[in-house]
């Protein structure tokens, strides 16, 4: 058993100086074929001795649970970022600077250049060598816990290697928070987009995007799969003396098992540093991932802490970024396309391009604004850029080159999903189509917030039935979903008796409900829950508002212009009035409104206990209904609501003939306002 144990531990510390090897050092001395040997070793001892196994383990990696939501984590040390420049006049700035706070007199400054990594920044934390917690940057002073994705980190050391009895120098700290960016590899990413274009998705924005969204995932298997690498670059915290260089605490990361970017170099003076920018800026293209500039920081420690930093960043460091990548095409055409709430975006058509090893055959152009500041025309020169993202921008035209028989590019006055009028009410970029209900590529979207909780509350009918039921053309408007039949729903993939029965239940309890929940529910643009309540408590009902004009509508509170036009142009399409007729007539009621006088309502008084609702709830609910909570009865009293073992307030009202309400009254009030039940 001893035996087994020792030879256990022995493979494991063999496994970890291999992984260091191949990982920190880039000098593998096995072959793949043997240290996959290794491991499998190792995994079957750890399964045969369970009572050994350690979350240290290079085996345990991927084992762990997923997690239930990602937890916030506060940052011991803020994780800071760092000022950009542009240019060489603006580094030249810098490096006056820094000699001007540091070292007035000295020649030159010896500097660190590094890679600007584009990824993520993640701060890792080790408590006697073990990792204990990785955590995201977030706002800087609270990140999140990644502790779980970051294990399966093929080159993040989950135990850190022991300098001195690997014959290096110093002790294992007791506590040390190493910061680094972690990212996706450019080969990886490019096999993750090929495989996810093959299964019909849509391509990944980049691999930034990509990384942070792997990192973020709640099951480590998932994270696992995305081929993460970790690149250390500062400590945060040690509990150990540091050396006094940024060169030396690189190579220090490096012996404790931590991988490093390859284009580090330190070198002496603005020039030197200079020449280091073009030479990075030349290996761009060919390096393993993607950078975005260049991080010069001050190689002195001590000079560092001297520096120190400016708001959020450090004097000591600064980034300076490359420019993004032109190119020119020729612009074929711009079409518009209609987003899930009606919004319209120009995409350029432009011929195909290389940007950056990718193929560009698109532009986004945001919205009209952006066309009319570039002066588009059809058939004009462009320049395009690369941000990192795969697909570009247009940065300009070029003018000289504009052909005669360009033609200017116009918005179109009609939804080319459907027709409907586009609206753009003054003060607003975002041009919308009005089609609602109507148009195809707002169905889908319209129905779910038709059908949600705080609207219809068509409970099961979830957004993956809505687009089966969309797309098998069984519905296409809310009405529709009055009309379904359980033989219709049991066709839909995986739908069973009970749940068909459910929704269908679901479905004819929610033709009981409240005015404002169902003017919220049609989906009117910025006719969120308070605008639908403000329009019911005004109007009383339907009829009247839908006859309301532009300027009764901007005397209610709440509703503006913008609002106002948006409620005008939903009524004016003929297609949602007739959806509108049809729920009516598919038997959706509401009870008529209690009027709650608004303006000078007179204040509210409550009396005993209230079993459903706290007091404070009580008094928010009736704020909300433009009703003052006071604390005793008087003439201009508007009504007394009675609880059980009421006080004096209550023979008060009586005394003085103000109205009573019991809580039942209370609630019946409330849900006619669409404030109660309580969400
Ligand atoms: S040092 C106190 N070094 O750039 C500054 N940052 O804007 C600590 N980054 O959030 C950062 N490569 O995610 C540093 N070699 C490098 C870097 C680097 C990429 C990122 C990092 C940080 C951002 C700063």
């Amino acid at each position: 058993m001893r035996a087994e144990k020792e030879r256990l531990f022995k493979l494991r510390a063999e496994i970890n100086e291999h992984n260091y090897l191949y990982h920190a050092l880039n000098k593998p001395v096995l072959s793949d074929q043997a240290f996959d040997q290794l491991f499998a070793q190792l995994q079957a001892m750890e399964a045969q001795y369970p009572q050994w196994a350690s979350a240290d383990s290079p085996v345990q990696r991927i084992g762990a649970a997923p997690v239930a939501s990602l937890q916030s984590v506060a940052h011991q040390v803020p994780m800071l970022s760092l000022d950009n420049i542009f240019s060489e006049a603006d580094w030249l700035e810098v490096d006056r600077r820094i000699h001007r706070r540091w070292q007035a007199d000295a020649a030159a400054i010896t500097y660190v250049c590094e890679p600007k990594l584009d990824g993520l920044a993640i701060s890792l934390r080790y408590v006697n060598g073990s990792l204990v917690r990785a955590a995201t940057r977030g706002d800087g002073q609270q990140g999140e816990d990644v502790t779980h994705t970051l294990r399966t980190v093929a080159n993040v050391p989950l135990q850190l290697r022991d300098p001195a009895t690997q014959g290096g120098v110093g002790a294992l700290p007791e506590l040390l928070e190493v910061r680094g960016e972690v990212l996706i590899p450019r080969t990886t990413f490019a096999t993750l987009q090929a495989a996810a274009v093959q299964r019909g998705e849509k391509p990944l924005a980049n691999a930034r995007n990509a990384a942070a969204g792997s990192v973020r995932q709640l099951d480590p298997k998932v994270a696992a799969s995305r081929g993460l690498r970790f690149y250390a670059y500062a400590v945060a915290e040690s509990s150990q003396e540091l050396p006094g260089s940024q060169r030396e605490l690189l190579t220090w990361l490096q012996g404790l098992g931590f991988s490093l970017a390859q284009e580090i170099h330190c070198v002496s003076g603005a020039q030197a540093v200079m020449q280091q920018f073009r030479q990075l800026g030349e290996q761009r293209a060919q390096l393993p991932y993607e950078i975005d500039g260049m991080v010069i920081k001050v190689d002195s420690l001590a000079g560092q802490a001297l520096l120190g930093f400016v708001a959020r960043a450090p004097r000591w460091a600064v980034a300076w970024k490359f420019p993004a990548e032109e190119v020119r095409s020729r612009l074929l055409n711009v079409v518009w396309q209609v987003g899930r709430t009606g919004a319209l975006t120009p995409v350029a058509e432009v011929e195909p391009v290389e940007v950056g090893g990718v193929t560009v055959r698109h532009a986004t152009l945001h919205n009209a604004a952006e066309i009319q500041r570039l002066g588009l025309h059809i058939g004009d020169t462009v320049v395009l850029y690369r941000a990192g993202d795969v697909i570009p921008k247009i940065d300009r035209v070029v003018v000289e080159l504009r052909v005669p028989e360009a033609e200017p590019v116009v918005q179109p006055r009609c939804c080319p999903e459907c027709g409907s009028d586009i609206l753009q009410p003054e003060a607003e970029v975002v041009a919308r189509c009005s089609g609602g209900l109507y148009c195809k590529a707002q169905r889908l979207e319209a129905l779910v917030h038709f059908v949600s909780r705080r609207a219809m509350a068509i409970d099961g009918l979830g957004e993956k039935w809505l687009s089966q039921l969309l797309e098998s053309g069984q519905v296409q408007q809310p009405a529709d979903l009055y009309r379904l039949e359980k033989k219709a729903l049991l066709t839909l993939e995986r739908m069973g008796e009970r749940l068909a029965d459910k929704i269908l239940g679901a479905v004819e309890k929610s033709k009981a409900t409240t005015l404002p929940r169902f003017l919220y529910a049609l989906g009117i643009r910025t006719v969120g829950e308070a605008t639908a309540l403000a329009l019911a408590r005004h109007f009383q009902d339907l009829e009247n508002l839908l006859q309301a004009d532009q300027h009764t509508l901007e005397e209610i509170p709440d509703v503006g212009p913008v609002t106002a036009a948006f409620i005008l142009g939903f009524f004016h399409q003929d297609y949602n009035r007739r959806v509108m007729r049809e729920l009516l007539q598919a038997g959706i009621h509401w009870p008529t409104m209690e009027l709650v006088a608004h303006g000078a309502a007179g204040s509210m008084v409550i009396t005993g206990t209230l079993s459903q609702l706290t007091r404070e709830e009580a008094r928010q609910l009736l704020l909300k209904m433009g009703l003052r909570v006071a604390s005793a009865v008087s003439a201009k009293t508007r009504a007394v609501i009675v609880g059980t073992d009421p006080g004096s307030k209550y023979t008060e009202a009586q005394r003085l003939g103000i109205p009573v309400w019991s809580e039942a009254d209370f609630l019946q009030v409330l849900r006619q306002h669409g404030l109660w039940p309580l969400n």
